[in-house]
C-alpha cells in the first residue's frame, strides 16, 4: 500500500446560516464500510498518539473541532497532513505507519474504522512494520 491512496476526502457540505451539516455513509463517500468510530479527546499539549500501522485496516480521521497534525510513512515516503475542517477526513489505507500530534487546545479527532479493535491487527513496532512491509 502507497501513501498516495491516502488521500484527502472532502464530505458533502450542507450550508446552512443556523450551522453548516456533513454526512459520511458506509461506502459512499468513503472506499469501506464502517464498522467502528472512535474519538480522541483532552489531549494535552505537546501529547503524540498513533505510533503504529494497522495490517488490514482503512480508516478516516477528521478534526471534529480545532486541529492536529497527522504523519503518514509508507516505509518509504513520508507526509504530514494537517486537519482542521470538519468537512474534511482523511483516508489512511492499510499498512501505513501514523502519528498524530501537534493538538489544538480543545481539538476532537474522530476515526471512523473498517474493522472492530483488535490488536492483532497492529504493528506498534516500527521495525517489524518495515519488515513486513517490504515482504509484499
Ligand atoms: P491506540 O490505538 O494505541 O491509540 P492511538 O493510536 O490513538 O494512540 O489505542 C490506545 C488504547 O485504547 C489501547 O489500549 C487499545 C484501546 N482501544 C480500544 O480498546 N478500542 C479502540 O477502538 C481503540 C482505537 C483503542
Amino acid at each position: 500500500m502507497n501513501i498516495d491512496l491516502c488521500k484527502i476526502i472532502e464530505l458533502p457540505k450542507i450550508t446552512d446560516p443556523r450551522g453548516n451539516l456533513s454526512f459520511i455513509e458506509g461506502g459512499n463517500q468513503i472506499p469501506f464500510d464502517i464498522q467502528r468510530v472512535y474519538y480522541l479527546y483532552d489531549v494535552p499539549g505537546g501529547a503524540e498518539r498513533g505510533g503504529h500501522a494497522h495490517k488490514g485496516l482503512h480508516q478516516l480521521i477528521i478534526a471534529m473541532s480545532g486541529s492536529f497534525d497527522v504523519v503518514l510513512d509508507d516505509g518509504k515516503n513520508k507526509k504530514r497532513v494537517h486537519l482542521s475542517r470538519s468537512y474534511n477526513g482523511l483516508y489512511v489505507c492499510p499498512m501505513i505507519w501514523r502519528e498524530l500530534d501537534n493538538f489544538s487546545s480543545g481539538s476532537v479527532c474522530m476515526v471512523l474504522a473498517s474493522n472492530k479493535y483488535d490488536e492483532a491487527d497492529y504493528y506498534r513496532d516500527y521495525a517489524e512494520f518495515m519488515r513486513n512491509r517490504w515482504q509484499a
